[in-house]
C-alpha cells in the first residue's frame, strides 16, 4: 500500500531507528511493512527509502533503481533489495560529491560529499548476513539511507543548499 512520506519538520525523522530483532524477521507485520515501503518508493520514483520515512522507526531500507529513474541519470541499475540493520565502513579516503535529493525533503537538492568506496554489511528478510564492497551508486544510496536511520537528513550534511 502506498503510504504518506513524512517530510522535514516531522519529529520522527530526527529519531534514531531501532534495530530489527531476530523474532521480527519473517513476520507478517515485517512483510507488510516492506511491501508498503516498496510500493511507496516506486510511486514516488525514489531510489531508496527508509522505514522511518513512512513512520516506522526501524532499521530497514529498500534500495533499487535503474537508469530510467527520472530523479537521477547514469546510475546503472540495482534490483529492489531489502536492507535490514545495515552498517558500513569507508574503504580508503576517497570521497565524492553528488547532487542528492530526498523524498522527505521535497523541492530541495544539494551537493553532498560522501565516502566513495564502502565495505558494507546488512541482513536480508530471512536474517542472512550479506556483506560486500562497492563504489557504485549503491554506496551513495546506502549512506543516505543509514543517515535516515540515525535521524540525519541530507541538508544537515551540506552548507550550501540550492
Ligand atoms: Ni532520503
Amino acid at each position: 500500500m502506498i503510504k504518506e512520506v513524512l517530510t522535514t519538520g516531522n519529529e520522527l525523522l530526527g529519531q534514531v531507528s531501532e534495530e530489527v530483532t531476530l523474532d521480527e524477521l519473517n513476520t507478517p507485520q515485517l512483510k507488510s511493512l516492506i511491501e508498503d515501503m516498496i510500493d511507496t518508493m516506486k510511486f514516488k520514483n525514489g531510489v531508496g527509502i527508509a522505514a522511518v520515512q513512512i513512520g516506522v522507526p526501524k532499521r530497514i531500507a529498500i534500495i533499487g533503481y535503474d537508469s530510467s529513474n527520472p530523479r537521477y541519470k547514469d546510475i546503472g541499475s540495482f534490483p529492489i533489495t531489502v536492507i535490514i540493520n545495515p552498517s558500513f565502513e569507508a574503504v580508503g579516503d576517497e570521497v565524492f560529491e553528488l547532487n542528492e535529493g530526498c523524498l522527505s525533503v521535497p523541492g530541495i537538492r544539494g551537493d553532498v560529499i560522501r565516502a566513495k568506496k564502502l565495505r558494507y554489511k546488512y541482513q536480508d528478510m530471512t536474517g542472512t548476513i550479506i556483506t560486500g564492497e562497492t563504489d557504485s551508486f549503491f554506496a551513495r544510496v546506502l549512506q543516505h539511507e543509514i543517515d535516515h536511520m540515525n535521524g540525519i537528513l541530507f541538508p544537515m550534511r551540506i552548507e550550501d543548499i540550492k
